[in-house]
């Protein structure tokens, strides 16, 4: 391969240059020479010697190294690149061994291709799904597979997360992996009320879709008595009554209760009769958080320090009124405030507020 020849201290105007002109060529590494110098990998189009471009440079023969492709879009054929290079998908997400990515409508069309081009340049990925956005009361993805390593095109797949393995299938229940850091402060607080109250806790998630929260929450030792926990979804439940399983598996002190159901979370006080049992309650409902409260906060046992920790979307401007609004609903259903807190979880959408409260309070 025709490498051109530069003293070191030049070797960065030359890749530029030649990148510049198409002249580089990709997926080859700038060679150590020498004396000092530099040999830039050329490719097919790039001009002979003899052309006054190159200056006083070289250009040698020497045989190239490969560094391989570091971008999944270097495996497109360069007439797919061509046509799609101003639309080529800059982000995705995955999860487990499943790659989702939005397509443009633009692009859409050569989804296998991309999907191809993703499995060979990402081998930990076994499937990858097109995103075409969120669906139906459970606000799952609708996700269409579009090409799998090896003919398996199942979307179950696990996550791990904190040490801990998670079953989920993004094509049917929700699961964000950007609230990992929201679940270990869960635990954090939760070790707290232990230690205030002195005993392991009873602890309600009754939006716990795969039941990413309670992994934490039921490894820790000692830390929880008595787990209720649901969700409305069917597909979610199957899953979380197979996670809680592999939660609990390892626990020295089984669990003195354990109610897994697939319920509204509404129905919690009534249902299992879990009413005034709760020290810990999670709310994750982000779009009817708010309003699900007062239905939940019976649930919360009497005459010692209880929590809540919860997650709402609101409008930007109405921050400071959230801390009011849920004291008043607290108050309202007979429990005292010792503490409210609320504040904005960064890195999600602009218009609106991804907000956390956590509330301490005592019910009589
Ligand atoms: C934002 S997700 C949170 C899931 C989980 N806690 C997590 O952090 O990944 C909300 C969950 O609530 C479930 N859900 C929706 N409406 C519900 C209801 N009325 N009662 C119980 N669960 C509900 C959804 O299926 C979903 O799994």
């Amino acid at each position: 391969m025709r490498h051109l020849r530069v003293p070191s201290a030049q070797t960065q105007h030359w890749l530029e240059l030649c990148r510049s002109h198409g002249w580089l060529q990709t997926g080859v590494g700038v060679l150590s020479l020498e004396g000092g110098l530099k040999g830039i990998p050329l490719s097919h189009s790039a001009p002979p010697e003899t052309d006054k471009r190159w200056a006083d440079n070289a250009i040698i023969s020497a045989e190239g190294i490969t560094r391989g492709p570091e971008h999944w879009s270097e495996h497109l054929s360069p007439e797919i690149l061509q046509e799609i290079k101003d639309e080529i998908p800059n982000s995705y997400e995955i999860q487990g061994d499943i790659l989702i990515v939005k397509l443009e409508q633009e692009v859409s069309r050569y989804g296998t291709e991309i999907a191809n081009a993703m499995l060979n340049q990402l081998p930990s990925v076994r499937l990858v799904c097109a995103d075409n956005g969120v669906i139906g009361e459970f606000r799952v993805r609708d996700l269409q597979p579009l090409s799998s390593r090896n003919d398996n095109f199942s979307t179950i797949t696990q996550i791990r997360e904190n040490g801990v393995l998670i079953s989920t299938d993004p094509a049917k229940v929700y699961f964000s992996a950007r609230l990992s850091k929201e679940r270990e402060d869960n635990l954090a607080v939760a070790k707290e009320l232990r230690n205030k109250l002195s005993r392991p806790l009873r602890i309600c998630d009754p939006y716990a879709g795969v039941g990413p929260s309670l992994a934490s929450l039921l490894r820790e030792k000692e830390l929880v008595s008595e787990c209720f926990a649901g969700d409305l979804n069917p597909d979610a439940f199957e899953l979380l009554e197979t996670n809680i399983s592999r939660f609990i598996s390892k626990l020295d002190t089984p669990l003195s209760t354990l109610e897994v159901k697939n319920i509204d979370a509404r129905e919690w006080a009534k249902e299992v009769q879990a009413e005034s049992k709760i020290d810990y309650l999670l709310v994750n409902l982000p779009h009817h958080s708010l309003e699900h409260l007062p239905s939940l906060l019976p649930l919360l046992s009497k005459n010692h320090p209880t929590v809540i920790r919860g997650w709402a979307i609101i409008d930007r401007d109405s921050l400071t009124n959230q801390k009011d609004a849920i004291e008043s609903m607290i108050e309202l259903a007979g429990g005292v405030v010792e503490s409210i807190n609320c504040s904005e979880v960064k890195g999600f959408s602009s218009s609106k507020i991804f907000m956390r409260f956590e509330s301490w309070q005592i019910f009589h």
